[in-house]
């Protein structure tokens, strides 16, 4: 497969965001909620950048299946445990590409009245998206292409990868 970004990019990036989102709360405390399962590589290394008093959480959804297209309809499987109120969250997520599941993240999370939501996500593919939703933390800006690899799944293989690369075309629908 082709890499698109090799792991030492990604760990600078993700360093970079640590750092960004360090001074951006600095005197405050964060809860950190990683959605399942793709953004639990991301998490990790994040969560290592950032030197505040830090918490984490998982929420679950289904918007993709076995195969690429997103199924329109974003459907809770897993919320989070943490009380919320007067918090401040951050939704970490591996890609935001059409921005469904994103936005029914968000709304399903303000419903706990936190005092600042915010989106960190790795990838960004703005070019596919549908909902008008816009991360506050990007690590990549990436093209219209199927990436797998650091968390990013293709039919749940390929997570595992240290690198991302992009998925070939054909034999994989
Ligand atoms: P959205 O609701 O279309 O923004 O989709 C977000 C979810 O789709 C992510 O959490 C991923 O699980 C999945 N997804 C979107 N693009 C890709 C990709 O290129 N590779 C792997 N998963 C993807
Ligand atoms: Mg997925």
């Amino acid at each position: 497969m082709e890499v698109l970004l090799k792991r030492d990019e990604i760990a600078a990036a993700v360093a970079k965001m640590g750092q960004q989102i360090t001074k951006d709360f600095v005197g405050q405390s964060v809860v950190l909620i990683a959605v399942l399962k793709g953004a639990c590589l991301f998490l990790s290394d994040l969560a290592r950048q950032i030197e505040l008093n830090a918490t984490f959480d998982f929420i679950a959804v289904r918007s993709y299946g076995m195969k690429k297209q997103t199924a329109g309809e974003v459907q809770l499987i897993k919320d989070v445990t943490t009380p919320l109120r007067d918090q401040n969250v951050i939704l970490v997520e591996d890609i935001l590409d059409t921005g469904l599941t994103l936005t029914f993240l968000r709304k399903h999370l303000q419903q706990h009245q936190p005092r600042s939501m915010r989106i960190a996500t790795l990838l960004d593919k703005p070019s596919r998206r549908v909902a008008p939703i816009e991360a506050d933390y990007v690590g990549f800006r990436i093209p219209d292409k199927f990436v797998v690899g650091y968390g990013l799944d293709f039919a749940e293989r390929f997570r595992n990868l240290p690198d991302i690369c992009v998925l070939e075309e054909g034999g994989q629908e």
